[in-house]
């Protein structure tokens, strides 16, 4: 398994969850890592836990200082950067007439713009290194369709849809290739929240949803993050030359397009 032999990757909040499977899978295929979270202390845990090839630098994805920070850091200890996952990203959910505007502006700080302009720093230095590279963005299957309850999250991740297409397009004369993966529902603490939220404004019993969403993939059950994997591992390759400004579904079943 080296698939990844000799590259390097930044993967945003991958201190936890999704991201962290996406580095140990990264690692596993022969590249080093930035473990690149807000929570320092957790990714500097998770870095140690993975060992050899990932290492830890903060990134707060809402501060175009903290990330021209870590880019520069990142291109300087692994001496240049071949792959981004820009995977750092909240949940909300509320109706309508309860959405909170500091809500929406924190969502949308860190699931678009902390999307579009980690891709602009990373996408800035390899132009200029001229090796092209490759970008994937979490997506999410709340980004094909409008939900009652999860407006702002929803709008949130069509939006990284579109900037997946629109960057993509731009890139590919770089030699950069942008895709995303739209994840279904994923077993993880990201999902213990969203749980919480069902249980507020549905009444639910805690797990409940969690229950039900699990029951309704025609898979048979959630995702887990190793199941991701797979898809970030051949985005990142060289496999992928030719596939551009594309997002894939990796649900389970849930979804078609
Ligand atoms: N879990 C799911 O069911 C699911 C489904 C579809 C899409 N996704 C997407 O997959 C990605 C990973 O999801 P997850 O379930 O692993 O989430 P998670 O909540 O477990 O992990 C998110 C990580 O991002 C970090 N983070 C939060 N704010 C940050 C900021 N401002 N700057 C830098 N890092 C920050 C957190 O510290 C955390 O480590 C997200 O983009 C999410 O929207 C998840």
């Amino acid at each position: 398994m080296t698939r990844l032999a000799g590259k390097t990757a930044i993967i945003t909040g991958s201190a936890r969850g999704i991201g962290r499977a996406f580095a140990e899978r990264y690692v596993a295929e022969g590249a080093r890592v930035v473990i690149a979270d807000i929570n320092l202390e957790a990714a500097q845990k998770t870095a140690a836990e993975i060992g050899e090839g990932a290492i830890a630098l903060p990134i707060d994805v809402t501060s175009q200082d903290s990330i021209d920070m870590c880019v520069n850091e990142a291109v300087k200890q692994l001496g240049g950067i071949d792959i981004l996952i820009n995977n750092a990203a909240i949940f909300t959910a509320a109706p309508i007439d309860e959405i909170e505007r500091r809500d929406y502006d924190k969502v949308f700080a860190i699931n678009v713009a902390g999307t579009l302009f980690t891709m602009q720093a990373v996408a800035r230095h390899m132009i200029e290194r001229g090796q092209g590279g490759k970008i994937i963005n979490m997506a999410s299957q709340a980004g094909r369709r409008g939900e009652s309850l999860v407006a702002v999250y929803c709008a949130s991740k069509a939006a990284v849809i579109s900037l997946t297409q629109s960057a993509g397009l731009n890139l590919i004369q770089h030699g950069i290739n942008v895709n995303a993966i739209a994840p279904g529902v994923v077993d993880g603490e990201h999902w213990d929240g969203v749980d919480a939220f069902f249980a507020k404004y549905e009444n639910k019993a805690s797990g409940q949803k969690k229950k039900e969403v699990g029951e309704a993939v025609p898979f048979g059950r959630m995702g887990t993050a190793q199941d991701l994997t797979g898809m970030a591992v051949f985005l990142a390759s060289d496999d992928a030359e030719y596939v551009v400004a594309q997002t894939y579904n990796v649900d389970g079943g849930n979804w078609m397009s």
